[in-house]
């Protein structure tokens, strides 16, 4: 008994040492009317989304870096049950689909995770995120009270916290997962379905909670969400948002850093004051954590794109391009946000913020963390003029539409509308332009085959393809009497298609005969034109064309695609004749894809024709080209601006849809100030919204890289070209500093503004291609003097910078020699080349 009793008492010892060891691993992660506590301590999280199949695996560590070095905490990602489920109860989690390697990864840099179950994503990814498979469980009705669809979604989202405990990923597991989130966006949906929505949301909540991952749970935008999931924001502003009870924080699940882009329109930018502004405001009003969607957009591989019509660049003017390259000015005037942010940390979750009118438009947020010890946020809402504040006796000057940032109520280290940040001047360099193609002709004479299937009437896209290919052909015949009367020098008979979208091409005879196209907001429309139809049976042959099944909307599962008619042919000696019911073949998908053409080994065993690029342009046509990898590091991508619209890959892997629809808007002047949304600030109007398509360096070899393409339409591949990403130059932009008043630079302690440049690692400052402190304007690349202009400018930059990685320039008017216009308010601009440094230190 005594032996037993002390082994037993040892072994208590000895499991209380192994608990206490491992408690001390886990991290707690709790919440209170301030903030997310980890162990403990209220936090401010900075947060940024990174979508992993949105990029490679080879990329994740470099963005991760990144975003560490850009002072992030957090990394946010969604999880994409149908990249990970493709055929009921097959799963696949590798290569790009590695969710547990890109959380270990952020593990490893240094970043706790959020991880975003969803399963409903939205996320302009393909039918939001859910297979195409689950629309056909019988008896579902998706994100609404409805037993199937809830069973499928538990299994799931059952499945992801298994796989994430079974490798200790939470942070209650010693992981660096510190929050989940289920549903997204469910607020309207809610609000829509009533009573079903409600019980839905609220089943969700709690099948969420009984996973017991042991950190806290989120729903965005969902106002009613019950304890103790926490309710978020989403949007381009937040601070007018509060948590839907006292006792939670107030998080920002989607700071919007721009916005995503469709084939057809154009590309929109926010410009980071804005930005930065949004956030502090947010900050000021006791927000404690944000997250930027996108910190890195990354690129729509494959057939991943939603929409339909998103297009398979997602860059979303993200801090981090779609490349993984950093976006100057935005990530580095971000970066310096955050390190103003966390040197507030204390005070702002230790006290509520004393707000204080400073003028009509003018605030003081004043957190304090101890007797004497405060921080404040001085804001200026007007949206066109500074104003001057007075604060605890000190003069304050606020541009328009900003926040300083004062950690220590005295001094401001950070405003949100003056950008101390270069801006980076990145190129697309021609890298290999002459590429030796071979064609291969999808004809449409062989259509049919053994895998025809035909039936009376017309049949819904998605329900015949299953989403196995974007093509679908319609193929039905239709014979012409020689008494018709157009067949002896009439006008031609026009045939009418409707379509529910997305896209259409009419081949008559195997001649191809016109194209139309839905869009976003309106996949449904309707090709009429004229047809050439021939005395006896004519073969009308239409290639139906799915642009990304939709991602958003009350049951958009529900939306229908494909040619749904009627279909009519009008202008015969008998009228108009309906072609809606009749015999219609269908076929899934096209011949080079049922032959694999895109495989690197299976292409080799094609007929494929040399030199045949001068056989002129013909649609559905396949190319096939091979090159060796570029050397260097820097990103690549296609130039597909002489292509019309269709699929590339490269070694097999698909890069993506290409299509070069110009871009309709109202591009013009973007002003930071003022309210921002998407239309405010338009670019590439006029031009292809998407020119250039990402080519991942990871899925090159050395040598022999297959690049293939399916072109639709008819383009001239001769001139496709490979480019690389580069950073060529820098701007710098800096007005002068307050110096009209030189008591107010005593007085208020600011730091002088500057004008920083910094060349990429292994560069130098080579060339200065413009410089002027005075009244210059323009864009970076195109800047020009105004009527006021120090001429010493370029000699005193070229001085202080050639040779260097990096300089900064004060914009004191004392630097400048005299002072060319002592009653203007001067601004420096200055625009520099980066070259790789020789022997001597100096650019070439
Ligand atoms: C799909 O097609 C089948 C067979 O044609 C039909 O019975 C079914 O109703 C269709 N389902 C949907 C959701 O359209
Ligand atoms: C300079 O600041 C002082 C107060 O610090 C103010 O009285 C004076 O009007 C200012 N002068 C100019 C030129 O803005």
């Amino acid at each position: 008994m005594e032996t037993f009793s002390v082994s037993s008492f040892l072994f208590f010892v000895f499991m209380a040492a192994l608990l206490g060891f491992r408690s001390t691993q886990c991290t707690t992660v709790t919440y209170d009317k301030k903030a997310i506590l980890i162990n403990g301590q209220r936090r401010i999280l900075i947060s940024g989304s990174i979508h992993y199949p949105r990029s490679t695996p080879e990329m994740w560590e470099d963005l991760m870096q990144k975003a560490k070095d850009g002072g992030l905490d957090v990394v946010d990602t969604y999880v994409f049950w149908n990249v990970h489920e493709p055929s009921p109860g097959n799963y696949d989690f590798e290569g790009r689909y590695d969710l547990v390697r890109f959380i270990k990864t952020a593990q490893r840099v240094g970043l706790y995770i959020h991880l975003r179950i969803g399963p409903y994503v939205c996320a302009e990814w393909n039918f939001g995120g859910f297979p195409v498979w689950l629309k056909y469980v019988p008896g579902i009705s998706f994100r609404t009270d409805n037993g199937p669809f809830k069973m499928a979604m538990q299994g799931f989202t059952q499945k992801i916290v298994q796989m994430m405990k079974n490798e200790k990923l939470f942070a209650s597991q010693g992981g660096p997962i510190i929050l989940s989130q289920i549903e997204n966006e469910y607020g309207p949906q809610s609000r829509a379905l009533g009573a079903a929505g409600h019980a839905y949301m609220n089943w969700a909540a709690k099948m969420a909670v009984g996973l017991n991952t042991g950190v806290p749970w989120v729903m965005c935008k969902e106002d009613d969400a019950p304890d103790p999931v926490i309710n978020s924001c989403n949007g381009f502003y937040c601070d007018y948002f509060s948590p839907n009870k006292p006792y939670k924080p107030t998080l920002w699940t989607e700071a919007w850093s721009g916005w995503f882009t469709e084939f057809g329109g154009p590309v929109y930018g926010r410009p980071v004051q804005d930005l930065a502004f949004a956030v502090a405001r947010f900050v000021q009003k006791g927000g404690s954590l944000f997250n930027y969607y996108m910190y890195h957009g990354g690129t729509n591989f494959g057939r991943t794109a939603g929409g339909p019509f998103i297009t398979t660049s997602y860059d979303y003017d993200a801090p981090l391009d779609e490349y993984g390259m950093i976006r100057q000015p935005k990530y580095g005037h971000l970066k310096n946000l955050h390190r103003a942010i966390k040197l507030c940390e204390h005070a702002l979750v230790s006290s509520d913020p004393t707000v204080t009118s400073l003028g009509a438009y003018e605030q003081a947020h004043v957190f304090s963390s101890g007797p004497g010890r405060c921080a404040a946020f001085l804001a200026n809402y007007h949206t066109n003029s500074a104003a001057t504040v007075v604060f605890n006796n000190m003069r304050y000057i606020l541009p328009p539409w900003s926040i300083s940032i004062l950690p220590n109520c005295k001094r401001v280290v950070f405003n949100t509308a003056q950008v101390g940040v270069h801006i980076a001047r990145t190129q697309m360099l021609p890298t290999i332009s002459k590429l030796s193609w071979e064609t291969y002709n999808e004809d449409t004479y062989s259509l049919g085959g053994s895998s025809r299937m035909t039936v009376a009437g017309l049949l819904e896209q998605i329900n015949v393809t299953r989403d196995a290919s974007d093509y679908l052909w319609y193929m039905t015949s239709v014979g012409i009497s020689s008494s018709e009367a157009f067949l002896r020098g009439g006008q031609k008979p026009t045939l009418s298609v409707r379509s529910a979208g997305h896209a259409v091409h009419v081949f008559i005879n195997g001649q191809f005969s016109g194209s139309a196209y839905g869009s976003r907001e309106h996949p449904e429309f309707t090709y009429t034109g004229p047809i050439n139809l021939r005395a006896g049976m004519n073969k009308i042959a239409l290639l139906s064309i799915a642009v990304g099944l939709p991602n958003v909307g009350l049951h958009f599962e529900k939306l229908q695609t494909g040619i749904l008619g009627p279909i009519s042919i009008s202008g015969l000696n008998e009228g108009k004749k309906d072609l809606t019911w009749q015999k219609w073949s269908y076929q899934v998908g096209l011949k080079g894809e049922a032959m694999n053409l895109v495989s690197p080994t299976e292409a080799t065993s094609v007929d494929w024709i040399k030199g045949s690029l001068s056989q002129g342009q013909r649609p559905l046509t396949w190319y096939k080209a091979s090159f060796n990898a570029p050397g260097g590091n820097e990103p690549l991508a296609l130039d597909l601006r002489s292509m019309g619209k269709g699929q590339a890959w490269i070694n097999g892997q698909s890069i993506g849809r290409y299509w070069m629809a110009y871009a309709k808007g109202g591009c013009g002047r973007c002003t930071y100030a003022g309210t921002y949304r998407p239309s405010k600030c338009e670019n590439g109007c006029g031009q292809p919204t998407q020119r250039w398509y990402h080519i991942p360096r990871s899925w090159l070899k050395p040598t022999n890289n297959v690049l293939v393409l399916f072109e639709e339409l008819g383009g001239d591949a001769s001139k496709i070209s490979l480019l690389r990403r580069s950073v060529t130059g820098l701007c710098g932009e800096a007005v002068e500093h307050h110096a009209k008043n030189e008591s107010y630079i005593i007085e208020s302690n600011e730091e002088p503004n500057s004008l920083h440049l910094q060349c990429n690692p292994g560069q130098v400052i080579s060339a200065i291609k413009f410089a002027s402190f005075g009244t210059p304007s323009g864009t970076c690349g195109s800047y020009q003097k105004g009527t006021c202009h120090a001429p010493d400018s370029h000699a005193i930059i070229e001085k202080k910078c050639i040779g260097l990685e990096s300089c900064s320039v004060s914009t004191t008017r004392d630097n400048f020699g005299v002072d060319p216009c002592p009653s203007e308010l001067k601004q420096l601009l200055v625009e520099v080349d980066c070259g790789v440094a020789d022997i001597n230190g100096h650019g070439s």
